[in-house]
């Protein structure tokens, strides 16, 4: 396994308490796999994501347990020149903001070629012909007249490809793109999606793939996982979650996406909000919005339930869920 994450906790002091942001999240990716990691604002996605790329900020973060397994190696136990070893050479991050992640006062290519400066000891020369093959993978027309330009004269969906390129240049082993698309209109995430898968499957690196949208997901990612308050509440792949959800928050996203086949029915919305994390509810945390919610829910915190070989459900109804939502 490429990346296993087990058992992550990570806390945030706040005016307010300890905000618990991820509490025992486990997932994994293999090489050439993506995993789509979908939830809420709030639950915890980027913060786990932070925490493997070892860019949490603390304080006032802290990690306070689990493991991060990159190729078998706990990067929670090196120290910081070996973890910075391991960013960007073997693992990068895409963001969603591309225009506050490059530097304003560089060109595009001085940007691109530092990963080769630094990482691989090339002259400037060779860096900069570096960085326009890579502008030519990313397919920026006129890689070579625009090499020398600076952020700001690039389009939104053309900075990001310049993200995606910046995260590829040393051929890192996998790549966790936190909303690389929100930002774009439509038909350029679209794009911006299919180039990622694209070049995913042409370097065989594992994806994590963040989003809050469902509608994405189906065409590119093998696996999801959904988060709920910082915990998974299910893992499976695609086709079953999108066959059968086997637990009711995953169910409630789905059905709050706009579907052709639906057309004039009303759109369903999650009711309720997502919990504050200084005071999660006891039991499941989903308890408070659940309409299938019991007795047992406001007192049993659901483990994770093996649903089948590949499938995991933090429901205690998750059977009745699966027949429900495949009837
Ligand atoms: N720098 C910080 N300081 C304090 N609390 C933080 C900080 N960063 C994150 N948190 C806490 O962690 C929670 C989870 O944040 P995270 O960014 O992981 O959410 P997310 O799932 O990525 O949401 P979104 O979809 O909005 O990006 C936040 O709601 C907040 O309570
Ligand atoms: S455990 Fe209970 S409250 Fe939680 S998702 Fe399942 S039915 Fe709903
Ligand atoms: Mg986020």
């Amino acid at each position: 396994m490429l990346l296993e994450v087990r058992d992550l906790y990570v806390e945030f002091r706040t005016r307010d308490g300890v905000a618990k942001a991820v509490n025992g999240v486990t997932y994994s990716v293999d090489a050439g796999e993506t995993l789509a990691v979908l939830g809420e604002s709030g639950s915890g996605k980027s913060v786990t994501a932070q925490a493997v790329m070892g860019i949490l900020d603390t304080p006032p973060g802290r990690i306070t347990g689990g493991e991060v397994l990159f190729r078998g190696r706990d990067l929670l136990k090196l120290k910081e020149d070996a973890r910075r070893a391991v960013r960007g050479a073997e693992m990068a991050m895409i963001f969603q903001d591309a225009l506050s992640s490059l530097n304003p006062v560089l060109t595009v290519g001085d940007q691109l070629g530092e990963m080769f400066v630094v990482h691989r000891g090339m002259s400037r020369k060779d860096a900069r012909a570096k960085a326009v093959e890579l502008m030519d993978r990313v397919r920026i027309p006129a890689a070579r007249e625009r090499v020398g330009q600076y952020p700001h004269q690039f389009s939104g969906g053309m900075r990001q490809r310049i993200m995606i390129a910046m995260a590829m240049a040393l051929e890192p082993a996998l790549i966790i793109a936190d909303e690389p698309t929100t930002a774009l209109d439509v038909t350029v995430q679209a794009q911006v999606m299919e180039l990622l898968a694209e070049l995913r499957r042409e370097l065989g690196m594992g994806l994590i793939l963040i989003t809050h949208d469902l509608g994405v997901v189906a065409d590119v990612a093998d696996r999801i996982a959904v988060m709920y308050a910082g915990r998974i509440v299910e893992t499976a792949p695609v086709h079953d979650i999108y066959k059968a959800p086997a637990h009711p928050y995953t169910q409630g996203l789905l059905d709050s996406i706009p579907r052709l086949d639906h057309k004039g029915r009303e759109l369903y919305a999650i009711k309720g909000l997502p919990p504050n994390l200084t005071a999660i509810p006891p039991g499941c945390p989903f308890h408070p919005r659940c309409p299938r919610a019991r007795d047992v829910c406001r007192i049993d915190v659901p483990p994770l339930y093996r649903v089948s070989e590949e499938r995991r459900s933090a429901c205690h109804f998750w059977e009745e869920t699966v027949d429900a939502s495949s009837a």
